[in-house]
């Protein structure tokens, strides 16, 4: 065969093969297709795509070209055994002139009858040093039908494409294993055993939830601060068709007024200075899932119109485009305030109103529901003892003083406390005294230590014991690191450096005040 003629069939080749390599999903029907190509293009009889399995350590054939199913369940090899196991072994490539005089080729497949005169290339599949799998290829050299030295370098090519390939693919099917397993667990998280109450206000509300989580319907979520409405709307999505399509929250109260509509509708490119690139609004990242927008009672006089008619129209431009674009999302909004009171106000459009209204779902403060109090006590007591190592347990005399008091905070305000005394309390049962209710939260001011010692280093100049100093800048770094991050510990720990398990033995330690008593 002319040169010129060979070498365009090898770049066509190979082309051919990054091209099927990369055309779905499916391992074995890529490198089946890329066998398939060098059998067809290159005169390769028989092309094989063996496996190193990182679990049992056997080597198999994963695609082969020209191999029956029975062939191909008995290519297995151990690492060192036969051709194969050698150069997965060495990561260097073999050549056998002529299989049936190789006392070393084992023909495991039983897929050559008649082995004399057929050459056996066997190419490692490597990357970065590491080998794991190996390309083989029956080939016979017929007069003017290409060389060796030809061969070996096609298809040192191909193995490193089907290498890299077999990398992306094993890292794409990890990520969509720990995908589902993130998913089921968020299933698992946000389902209806996990919502935390028995009483009947509860029950009432956990009734149209359940009515209406499996439809598509507009639900409004009411309930003051820390009652449970981002649950319940993460609830209504991880139990409805929805679940595998993204769940999308928006703060309306935290986004600049300006920023609102390009954050929702996104920005079409050249919208406006600065808009260099198009970008996606929440209701096109949230397509085929929930969109939940809190505080939407903050949305803009403005917006409210083209809200209504994204829910009655299902469709939206980009700001500064004219192009409609369809939206397949479920709208759950939330809101602390009275929104009818906004309507009478003229602050909020009546008709928007109503169209978010379709469901109401009114989540009842806790001094609605005392029964559930305890309950979700003994929960958070059950949850923090486990994260911080602890066995403090509420008194029955702590419960009922808890069960009597306002909790403007509702379940949040609740978690918060519990958290707090599970770290600060000595003693392994909580007492009524130890209740805070008659005094602040966490004053960011610095409370002298408990123990008279001041909170800071002494100033420079002075003989303080090394450890005492060490300890006292401690202190001092904690104490500053809990009033910046709001005396939320998880953040301070993480702000710190240390566990959360390290910072509260710390602060047993010092007897840092978390409390202002
Ligand atoms: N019934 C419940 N069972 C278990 N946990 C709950 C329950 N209700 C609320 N919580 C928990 O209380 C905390 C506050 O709830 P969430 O954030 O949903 O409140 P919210 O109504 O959205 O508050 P805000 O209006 O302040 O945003 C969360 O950690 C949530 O998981
Ligand atoms: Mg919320």
């Amino acid at each position: 065969m002319n040169t010129l003629v060979r070498k365009n069939q090898e770049l066509a080749s190979i082309l051919e093969v990054s091209r099927v390599l990369t055309s779905s999903f499916d391992l074995e029907k890529n490198l089946y297709a890329a066998m398939e190509i060098l059998a067809t293009n290159l005169e390769m009889q028989r092309g094989c795509v063996f496996l190193l399995d990182p679990v049992d350590v056997r080597i198999r054939i994963v695609a082969a070209y020209g191999l029956s199913r029975a062939e191909i369940r008995r290519g297995k090899y151990r690492i060192g055994e036969g051709i194969v196991g050698k150069v997965i072994e060495s990561g260097q490539s073999m050549f056998v002139p002529n299989i049936g005089e190789a006392p070393g080729f084992l023909n495991k497949t039983h897929c050559r009858p008649r082995k004399n005169g057929i050459s056996f290339l066997c190419i490692p599949v490597a990357l970065e040093k590491e080998t794991f799998g190996v390309l083989t290829v029956d080939r016979i050299y017929a007069e003017e039908q290409g060389n060796v030295d030809d061969d070996l370098r096609v298809l040192h090519i191909v193995a490193s494409l089907i290498a890299q390939f077999t990398k992306l693919w094993n890292h794409f099917r990890k990520t969509e294993r720990e995908c589902g397993d993130l998913r089921s667990r968020l299933l698992e998280r946000y389902s209806l055993p996990n919502i935390i109450g028995d009483s009947p206000a509860l029950h009432h509300a956990l009734k149209s939830v359940r009515k209406v989580a499996g439809t598509d319907t507009t639900v409004l979520l009411l309930g003051e601060s820390g009652t449970g409405k981002e649950l319940i709307a993460k609830t209504l999505h991880y139990q409805s068709q929805r679940a595998q399509q993204p769940f999308v929250p928006v703060n309306l109260a935290a986004l600049p007024e300006n920023l609102i509509e390009a954050e929702l509708f996104g920005v079409e490119k050249g919208a406006f200075t600065g808009a260099s690139v198009r970008r996606a609004g929440r209701f096109e990242t949230a397509e085929g899932g929930t969109l939940f927008l809190d505080e939407i009672g903050e949305l803009p006089h403005g917006l409210q119109v083209k809200l209504l008619r994204v829910l009655q129209e299902r469709s939206f431009e980009r700001v500064g485009s004219s192009e409609t674009i369809g939206a397949d999302v479920r709208v759950v909004a939330a809101t602390n305030r009275s929104l009818f009171e906004a309507v009478k106000q003229g602050n909020f459009r009546e008709d928007l109103y109503w169209r978010l209204n379709v469901v109401p779902i009114v989540l009842p403060p806790l001094r609605e529901r005392r029964s559930d109090i305890p309950l979700l006590a003994r929960h958070y007591f059950k949850e923090f003892n486990a994260a911080y190592g602890r066995s403090v347990r509420p008194g029955d005399r702590a419960l009922a003083r808890m069960s009597e008091y306002r909790w403007p905070g509702n379940v949040r305000e609740l978690a918060n406390m519990v958290e707090r005394l599970v770290i600060m309390t000595e003693s392994p049962v909580i007492g009524p005294e130890d209740l805070p209710f008659d005094s602040h939260w966490a004053d960011p001011a610095d409370p002298p230590a408990a123990d008279g010692r001041g909170s800071g280093p002494e100033p420079d100049g002075t003989t303080m014991p090394l450890e005492q100093e060490v300890e006292a800048l401690e202190q001092k770094r904690i104490k500053q690191a809990l009033s910046e991050n709001r005396y939320v510990l998880q953040n301070t720990a993480m702000a710190l450096g240390i566990t959360p398990r390290q910072l509260a033995y710390r602060i047993r330690k010092y007897k840092i005040h978390m409390i202002k008593v």
